[in-house]
């Protein structure tokens, strides 16, 4: 009966073929809410327009630097980009460090510590006086009136740095380098890491009209008709759409299938009431669902002998890393205790049992919502061009789909439930979203000469 219960509690994770096409046709609905004028500004799905019109096509070139904030890690790169014969994208990168409290202190101490940075790296590629076009991916919801600018709407995720909201991170990283270094930058693009990933796994993959994140956020970008963006006037083309779909829920029409646990773990975070769908789905908060079940167990005598120890009060101690882990099929169970004894946990076998089956319930329901996100996406697409079977690729980055055994797998057999007339392809990136906004900056830079 100790097994009924927990079970029990765990059916709460398993969603029906029925749940989950209704997470897709929501997703449909606040994607079409994002998009149309009258609705967009009370919209919990912003559905940003990115001004990138279109995907690579072989003719970009260049030298360009590029910054990719917001992931795991903050990279400054050097992205040469070439075209005809020698065509193909070689790239220099170093990757720094934010402390936390760096993420979370003032915004003046953000952006001086990201300048720091840059020009570290200018002096270590001995490239100091050198200004080089600059492609910034910033990879929180921005809002964008041109491809050069992008006004952070809300911090996600980790960051939480004072007096961003609202101002334009170009500006603010420019304030910053006028306080301390003189050099000057000239930023083209600001890039959301979706977008980026797209641009980058669709220089070789030409059918690459979507970017899916599975990281320590979630979301995902993909090709709109022009004329579906009320934002932007113009009906002829495309452009590419910024989901941001982590917000996904923040309007409650998530609150049937969410538990106590996401309630609790959305309650301590740094943004509650916020990025209901990305607390479901990605990697800064798989692992509290898992430890906040743990606990429950725990204090119901169903785990770890009944007693909690003041490491499974500890925020934050299971990452990504650890989820993957215990996840896979090649660990043997005495590992799976040793893994667990490493975080500072003593199990028994039956309770490494237990933890691993905790672990494959959160990860599975969070492959299959991002399932039935990707499955709206592709779906929109294909009725936008009237099309009985559309065939597309799917650009995806992130720790967790990279790292996790299962992830991937769930999630398109989800898509392929829930999408029958679209052929999903799924291709990993292996670059990160720098190259792609060193691709886009190139484009923007032909224009721009062009124009002159
Ligand atoms: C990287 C991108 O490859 O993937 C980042 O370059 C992005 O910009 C990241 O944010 C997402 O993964 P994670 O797991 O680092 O959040
Ligand atoms: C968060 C950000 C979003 C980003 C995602 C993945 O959801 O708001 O902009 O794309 O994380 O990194």
């Amino acid at each position: 009966s100790q097994h009924k219960t927990r079970q029990k509690i765990l059916d709460d994770f398993r969603l029906s073929h029925a749940q989950l096409l209704e997470v897709k046709s929501r997703m449909r609905i606040e994607m079409e809410k994002g998009l149309k004028r009258e609705t967009r500004n009370s919209a919990a799905v912003k559905m940003l327009p990115t001004y990138v019109r279109s995907t690579p096509d072989g003719t970009e070139k260049g030298d360009f630097l590029a910054l990719d904030l917001g992931g795991t890690n903050f990279r400054v790169l050097l992205v040469r980009v070439r075209s005809g014969m020698r065509r193909g994208v070689e790239m220099h990168n170093k990757i720094y460090s934010i402390p936390q409290e760096v993420m979370q202190g003032t915004g003046e101490e953000l952006f001086d510590h990201i300048v720091h940075c840059i020009a570290d790296f200018l002096e270590y590629m001995g490239m100091k006086g050198v200004s080089l076009p600059l492609g910034f991916t910033f990879s929180f919801p921005c809002q964008q009136n041109n491809l050069d600018e992008g006004i952070l709407l809300k911090w996600t995720k980790g960051f939480n740095a004072t007096g961003c909201e609202g101002k334009n991170v170009v500006a603010l990283l420019k304030e910053a380098i006028h306080r301390i270094e003189d050099f000057d930058l000239d930023v083209v693009a600001v890039v959301n890491d979706t977008v980026g990933t797209m641009m980058t796994c669709g220089y070789d993959h030409p059918r690459c009209e979507v970017g899916l994140i599975v990281g320590t956020g979630s979301n995902a970008c993909y090709m709109e008709e022009m004329k579906n963006v009320e934002l932007v006037s113009g009906e002829e083309g495309q452009m590419c759409v910024n989901m941001e779909w982590g917000a996904f829920g923040d309007n409650c029409c998530l609150d049937d299938i969410r538990t106590e646990f996401d309630r609790s773990v959305d309650e301590f975070s740094l943004n509650p009431g916020k990025q209901i769908y990305e607390k479901m789905i990605s990697g800064m908060y798989l692992g509290e669902i898992v430890r906040n079940i743990l606990i429950d167990f725990t204090k119901r005598g169903l785990l770890f002998r009944g007693r909690i120890s003041e490491r499974l009060k500890t925020k934050g101690i299971f990452e990504t890393k650890f989820l993957s882990q215990i996840e896979s099929d090649r660990l043997a169970l005495l590992q799976v205790r040793s893994i667990l004894q490493h975080l500072g946990l003593k199990s028994t076998c039956d309770d490494s049992i237990i933890v691993k089956e905790v672990c494959t319930a959160v990860a599975r329901r969070a492959a299959q919502l991002c399932g039935a996100g990707i499955a709206a996406v592709v779906d929109k697409i294909r009725e936008n061009r009237d099309l009985d079977l559309l065939k597309v690729t799917v650009g995806v980055d992130g720790t967790l789909y990279k790292l996790h055994p299962h992830f991937s797998a769930v999630m398109q057999e989800t898509v392929k439930e829930l999408a029958p007339n679209c052929e999903v392809t799924f291709v990993q990136s292996e670059d990160g979203s720098g190259k792609g906004a060193a691709l886009i900056t190139a484009v923007a830079c032909r224009i721009r000469e062009a124009g002159q």
